[in-house]
């Protein structure tokens, strides 16, 4: 099996760790209690320009907010070692600054991490999971510099507060998507649609947000607290279609995976050159009379260099790209690889799930922990999520081959790649607001009643193998 020659091979390190995820707008619900503040997918889904599919709301979601034991009961179910879930800004600072604090926020997190604790249950927090205070919104969100130091004051706070008992953090979740689909696709909230600065804008100070965060950490908490703080990273593993896409390849991956990922790892830090020289010639050809990819000061440089104690990423699903021709149908315009002149395809081969974007490419993952450990060292990575959407109903076979075949893959890249991955987390712990999509997917390890005013959860046969996975740390298990 797998080419692994003995029975020792098929188990997972020792110590390695196993999770499930979820974040707070996507499950938590309580959208509007006691102080809680406004955040922009509360402003965005309940007015006129909603473009979520049914007009579906994050308002209730899966009411984590009132059913958190029995969160916790399920990921003693499944015998997690961590349990990923986010903070939501506006929840815990109503105005979004750091001066007013919210008691019922604080205490409901405060149960959270400590009812997990109870159970064995490692919490692994991210501190920005796409839910940012209106408020800071309408000051220009992520494309204000100074919100490099409202996050990180925010930051200071969560520190503060769960730090004596929280190791392991998550700044910030997907960067490229925040940027990527609100100012260049124009569609998550807030959906301003600006390509050629307002992406580009958030690229930077989503950047420096994570890096003062980081080190608020580093020089505040770290000696008394020993934890771990980096961010999780949304890779879309990109294969050349053909010998002569291999360039567009590699320029698609650093402009891509390396525009978030370079600043912070690499040795000389800053924007990858070739992703500095695409947005240039990119600028000239709109016209523009210089690039709109905003430098970093040397200071700046240094200030974001190697902020991270581990590589997190998320991980799902990959792409082919190939150079544009007059009969090639674009799937993905408004992707970085549309800028490059090329489309991104997927191969005929590769298995299907129930959204559009996520087909299956096992090797994928493998491939990019190469290609990681290739351009940023050897580093501790930690895979932050990974998972596949079905329809509804129990018998997700289609998940349990997915997390079979992708857990294979994570397995070879730590034995026969000597790549050190210490953690892998399952997306999601249970069904829930999947934003654009509202709830017309699902990706639980348990199913939701959306239907049952208590969100009654139930086991699918995925989380059955699940558990069986984490207690004989094994991907070869059976799903009973
Ligand atoms: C990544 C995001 O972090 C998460 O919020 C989302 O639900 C999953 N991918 C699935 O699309």
């Amino acid at each position: 099996l797998l080419g692994l020659s003995s029975a020792s091979d098929l188990t997972f390190p020792p110590g390695f760790k196993f999770g499930a995820a979820t974040a707070a707008y996507q499950v938590e619900g309580a959208w509007n209690v006691s102080d809680k503040g406004e955040s922009i997918w509360d402003h965005y889904s309940h007015g006129p320009r909603s473009m979520i599919l049914n007009h579906d709301t994050g308002d209730v979601a899966c009411d984590s907010y009132n059913n958190w034991e029995r969160d916790i009961e399920m990921a003693a179910e499944l015998g997690l070692h961590y349990y990923r879930f986010s903070i939501s800004w506006p929840r815990l600072l109503p105005k979004g600054f750091d001066y007013k604090i919210s008691e019922d926020g604080k205490a409901y997190y405060n149960k959270l991490i400590d009812g997990l604790l109870q159970k064995g249950i490692e919490p692994m927090i991210t501190l920005y999971h796409f839910d940012l205070p209106q408020s800071l919104q309408d000051l220009g969100g992520w494309t204000n510099p100074l919100i490099a130091d409202w996050f990180a004051d925010y930051a200071r706070v969560v520190f503060s507060l769960f730090g004596d008992r929280v190791k392991m953090w998550l700044t910030i979740n997907e960067p490229i998507v925040i940027c990527d689909m609100t100012y260049k696709a124009g569609y998550n909230p807030p959906a301003i649609y600006s390509p050629y600065f307002g992406a580009y804008l958030c690229n930077k100070y989503i950047l420096m947000a994570h890096a003062k965060a980081w080190r608020v950490y580093d020089e505040e908490f770290k000696a008394k607290y020993h934890g771990k703080v980096s961010l999780a990273q949304h890779l879309l593993w990109i294969e050349p279609a053909t010998d002569s896409d291999k360039d567009l390849a590699d320029i698609a991956m650093q402009a891509s995976a390396g525009r978030y990922s370079h600043p912070i790892f690499s040795e000389e830090g800053g924007w990858p050159p070739a992703l500095e020289k695409a947005v240039e010639e990119l600028s000239k050809k709109r016209g523009l009379l210089k690039s709109v990819l905003p430098p970093f000061t040397q200071e700046e440089i240094e200030l974001v260099k190697g902020t991270h104690d581990f590589y997190g990423f998320n991980l799902y699903t990959s792409r082919l790209i190939k150079a544009k021709t007059e009969d090639t149908v674009d799937r993905w315009p408004q992707t970085d690889a549309a800028d490059l002149g090329a489309v991104l395809l997927e191969a005929n081969e590769w298995g299907k799930s129930s959204v559009n974007w996520l087909s299956v490419h096992p090797e994928a993952i493998r491939r990019q922990l190469n290609w990681l450990k290739k351009n940023y060292g050897d580093l501790e990575y930690v895979i932050t999520e990974n998972g596949m959407a079905t329809s509804s109903g129990l018998q997700d076979e289609d998940r349990v081959n997915y997390y079979k075949k992708y857990l294979a893959q994570v397995l070879l890249a730590i034995k026969e790649d000597v790549i050190n991955v210490t953690h892998y987390t399952a997306w999601s712990l249970m069904d829930n607001f999947e934003w654009m999509y509202g709830y017309s997917v699902r990706f639980g390890l348990y199913e939701v009643d959306y239907s049952d005013p208590q969100r009654k959860r139930t086991p699918r046969q995925s989380a059955k193998y699940y558990a069986n996975v984490i207690k004989s740390n094994s991907f070869d298990v059976p799903s009973e």
